[in-house]
């Protein structure tokens, strides 16, 4: 982001024109002198702040959040949120930046997390007693609702930030995310091409949103324009992570293992450095491996890779990528010996978070692996209690209909009731991705079915498998898995 202050600063020792290029000052000189601070001004997103030091570090947090990327040039995630605590500890956007990472992450909530509902708290404390434009009021409420559960109307405010400032990046970032979390795909598409036209390449962090607009792509299935929006965004900037990702998922979805496994070898050097999103591509690469029944290559990069960063860093994007890593190799009937159980020490701490469905039902499938049945237990039930709750929250409101017989299903399966899996999971199948994530995350409850359905002594059911892997073959032709599935289901004896 390109961003000028202009201010007479109280807080400085003198009153400059700076220039922030994410993450690098650079002083101009002194050029004006305002009666009150305007930062970002010239680019219509003035923050609230008098000191350059919180504007610095609001801008390297913002620029590391949408790369992806924990980034040392800049000091670094932490050190950058200290610094901009020391700075200005009521700079009301600092704190919408540092909840925002904090809560997007999805693996703390409000409700289970006294110092972040504090912090969230005082956000919105300063809020009422701090002057703030309106723009900054509605990031505050944005927040506070997503805090809350209520993540459609905190997608709305963000939106209405970016009718009128449609280069705001952490409202489109933010709203991106929680698309993703509510499985909105047309609206994780439709709000890039939207503010696409008013964002230059001049403006730093551009490239980015290529990488933004094309996950929204290949989610709706425009494969091909995905990839070339994607390949815009690398040409711009190779290490751009997302991008990356986005063409990871277009091999994914046509089942193209040779070129998948291929391109993310070539560029494993641009794309590892982002350590926020490398995990997920391990796991992308290792879902070729397990496409092309590889297993012992997937189980090398689930040791060597995504395990090692799910303990390493505690994000609740590797615990899910390594609980449904697992869980396919355990569908393919893989050993995994005691891999299950050193998940678990990782997964059972959260298993009441209930913060999305879909991180609930991964902790699950792992805590189930690892035969923790009393925990799994105390998952489902709190679960539904969170479902009888009133109030707001979308995903316990979500947990009733969709969630529990999800949980269900998983636990009919583990327990070898193959036939009541499918009783719970084909009427939902549809509904599934109001859970979130993406099509190739959850494709892991189409396999769950179909496996289910395979495993069943019911008749019907066998002739369903038979029907899912003929619609699997039809949007995913040339797929090594589904030919296996198929010729399993040819095998059996009893299908008519
Ligand atoms: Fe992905």
């Amino acid at each position: 982001m390109f961003i000028k202050i202009k201010r007479n600063c109280p807080k400085t020792e003198s009153s400059q024109c700076n220039k922030f290029i994410h993450g690098k000052l650079q002083i101009k000189g002194i050029i004006s002198i305002f009666n009150s601070a305007l930062a970002w001004q010239d680019v219509g997103l003035p923050l609230s702040t008098t000191s350059n030091e919180a504007c610095k570090m609001y801008d390297a947090l913002l620029t590391q959040i949408v790369s992806w990327t924990n980034d040392p040039s800049l000091g670094g995630f932490e050190i950058c949120k200290t610094k901009l605590q020391a700075a200005d500890p009521d700079f009301v956007m600092g704190q919408v930046v540092i909840n925002g990472a904090e809560l997007i992450g999805t693996g703390k909530s409000v409700w289970l997390d006294k110092d972040l509902d504090a912090a969230v708290k005082r956000m919105v404390g300063l809020s009422k007693t701090q002057e703030i434009t309106e723009r900054e009021r509605l990031h505050v409420e944005a927040l506070d609702l997503f805090a809350k559960g209520s993540l459609p109307k905190a997608c709305n405010v963000w939106e209405e930030i970016l009718l009128y400032q449609p280069t705001d990046l952490l409202a489109l970032k933010m709203s991106q995310d929680t698309y993703y979390y509510l499985g909105y795909k047309q609206q994780l598409r439709d709000s890039v091409a939207r503010v696409l036209p008013h964002w230059t390449p001049q403006i730093p962090l551009y490239g980015y949103l290529n990488g933004m607009y094309s996950f929204g792509l290949v989610e709706t299935n425009f494969y091909d324009l995905a990839e070339k929006v994607a390949r815009k965004g690398l040409a711009l900037n190779p290490s751009d992570a997302w991008s990356t990702h986005t063409l990871a998922h277009v091999y994914e979805m046509n089942a193209d293992v040779y070129n998948g496994l291929k391109f993310l070898k070539e560029m494993e050097n641009s794309w590892k450095g982002s350590d926020m999103l490398s995990c997920h591509i391990y796991w992308h690469w290792a879902l070729y491996h397990i496409e092309k029944g590889d297993y012992e290559a997937a189980l090398t990069l689930y040791d060597d890779q995504i395990s090692r960063s799910c303990f390493k860093s505690g994000a609740m994007l590797d615990i899910v990528d390594a609980c449904s890593m697992l869980y396919r190799l355990q569908m393919e009937g893989i050993n995994l010996n005691n891999r299950w159980k050193k998940l678990a020490k990782v997964t059972r701490s959260h298993a009441k978070d209930h913060i999305l469905i879909y991180n609930d039902v991964h902790i699950l499938m792992s805590l189930l692996g690892a035969k923790e049945a009393d925990t799994a237990n105390q998952l489902i039930i709190s679960l539904q209690e969170v479902s009888q709750t009133p109030g707001e929250n979308h995903q316990h409101q979500l947990a009733r209909d969709l969630g529990l017989p999800i949980c269900q299903a998983i636990t009919e399966f583990a327990n070898g009731n193959y036939s009541r899996t499918v009783d719970l999971l084909n009427p939902i199948r549809y509904q599934v991705q109001n859970i979130g994530g993406s099509n190739a995350q959850r494709d892991i409850f189409d396999l769950l079915l179909i496996h289910a359905a395979l495993k069943s002594d019911c008749r019907a059911h066998q002739k369903l498998a038979r029907c899912l892997l003929m619609e699997r073959d039809a949007l995913r032709p040339n797929s090594p898995m589904n030919e296996r599935l198929i010729r399993k289901a040819i095998a059996l004896h009893n299908v008519d």
